[in-house]
């Protein structure tokens, strides 16, 4: 079987690292457009990343305009005053929103177009300006994957841009940036990572040919996937409920931080599935956040892929230390918990969905192929109102 790595050029992960930025930002260039997330650019973290800069001699722009889920209009926005700077290199401090749109800042700065030329895989033609990223959730993985997630006013689902190409140039994973992050941003972004690793690891094998080990941003389950998948879990299932409980707790966050850009190098190979395809119109019908949805739905997607990925799950089980005899109910369940703990909603009712919008939102779902196609469950449009049947109800059991 073929496989691929790719990751920025350097990863840098620890505490304190972000007062590194500027050495790493002077070989890039001397000037540089920051894009910052506006609760963010108002902590201490980030006046260091400015002292950093300074310190360095790189000049800096900032745009603070930012908003959540990266709408199109913030794009343009975002576009013509990086452009004004015209800058060597742009940074991203913030969650996955203020990467993914920094992301989509640099391709079209160097492509040229609107962000809706790039829709879809592999539509940019090269690379993109360089960029680093800075998170400040530990959840998307965005630091580390060929993805950029955007709201378009004419679609009524998220649209990407996926392109090997949006890989950040550099990426500086400090731990501290999340301190401050709220409980319920920290629940929802690290129960998205545990998504992306679960999903990645049970994803379906595709023969993989040589352009899409190039190019192709998710090629189904393979080995670089998985050793990043389990690494993953290995961290986030043991702390995430620490770090939402005791934000400032050292271990915790750097282990969620961690976990978090270790499940995005496992979806930015393998792919997502099911929950993100259902949690698309569920996201856009009831405004929640994406990682709610995901949590939500990861328990009832794996329950009712029960009888093609129970190997799967028995590793899973066992790589997080479960020696139950049916290590995939055990698995399931412990996904489950996990998510009840750290307030995610146990059942599509809680979240607003109407019994009667069930249909049409596994309708909507049965549309998303590019993260369907990694699902080895029943793709049809019953077979997703199967599991929204059970996930609406809150009843795993319906669909043993
Ligand atoms: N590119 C990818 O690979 C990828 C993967 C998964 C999700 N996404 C996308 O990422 C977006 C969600 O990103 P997110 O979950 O990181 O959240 P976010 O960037 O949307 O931020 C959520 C909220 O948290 C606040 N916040 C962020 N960091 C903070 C901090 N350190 N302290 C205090 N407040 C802070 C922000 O101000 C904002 O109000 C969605 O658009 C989703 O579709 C992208
Ligand atoms: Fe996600």
């Amino acid at each position: 079987m073929i496989s691929t790595r790719r990751s920025p050029r350097q990863l840098i992960e620890g505490e304190g690292t972000v007062d590194g930025i500027g050495t790493i930002a002077a070989d890039l260039g001397n000037n540089a457009v920051v894009i910052a997330d506006p609760v963010v650019a108002a902590q201490s973290g980030y006046a260091r990343i400015l002292a950093s800069l300074d310190a360095a001699g790189v000049a800096v722009e900032s745009f603070l305009d930012v908003e959540p889920e990266v709408p199109l209009e913030l794009v343009d926005r975002a576009v013509a005053a990086a452009r004004a700077a015209a800058p060597d290199l742009l940074i991203a401090v913030g969650g996955g929103s203020v990467i993914d749109l920094a992301k989509t800042v640099a391709a079209v700065l160097a492509h040229g177009g609107s962000p809706r030329d790039y829709y879809g895989e592999n539509q940019l033609p090269g690379p993109v300006l360089p960029l680093i990223a800075v998170p400040t959730t530990a959840g998307t993985g965005s630091e580390a994957t060929p993805v950029a997630v955007l709201s378009d006013p004419d679609r009524a689902l998220k649209v990407g841009i996926a392109s090997v190409h949006l890989v950040p140039a550099f990426s500086i994973c400090d731990p501290q940036m999340t301190y401050g992050c709220p409980p319920s941003v920290t629940a929802f972004a690290g129960i998205d990572a545990v998504c992306h690793a679960v999903e990645a690891f049970t994803a379906t094998v595709r023969p993989v040919g040589w352009r899409e080990v190039i190019e192709g941003v998710s090629i189904g389950k393979n080995p670089v996937g998985d050793e990043h998948a389990l690494t993953a879990l290995q961290q986030l299932i043991p702390n995430l409920a620490r770090a939402v409980e005791i934000g400032d707790d050292p271990h915790a966050r750097a282990a969620v931080m961690r976990g978090a850009t270790a499940a995005g190098i496992a979806f930015g190979h393998a792919g997502v599935g099911a929950p993100h395809a259902l949690q698309y119109p569920i996201g856009a019908a009831t405004k929640t956040p994406h990682g709610l949805g995901v949590g939500l739905l990861l328990p009832y997607a794996l329950t009712a892929n029960r009888p093609q990925i129970d190997p799967e799950l028995t590793d899973l089980a066992r790589c997080v230390g479960l020696e139950d005899d049916d290590a995939p109910d055990a698995f399931i369940a412990m996904t489950a918990e996990l998510a009840e703990r750290i307030g995610v909603p146990t059942n599509l009712r809680d979240i607003g969905v109407g019994h009667e919008q069930l249909r049409e939102l596994a309708e909507l779902a049965s549309g998303v192929t590019r993260l369907l196609q990694n699902n080895r469950g029943d793709n049809t449009v019953d077979g997703l109102e199967r599991v929204l049947e059970a996930a609406w109800a809150g009843d795993r059991r319906r669909l043993e």
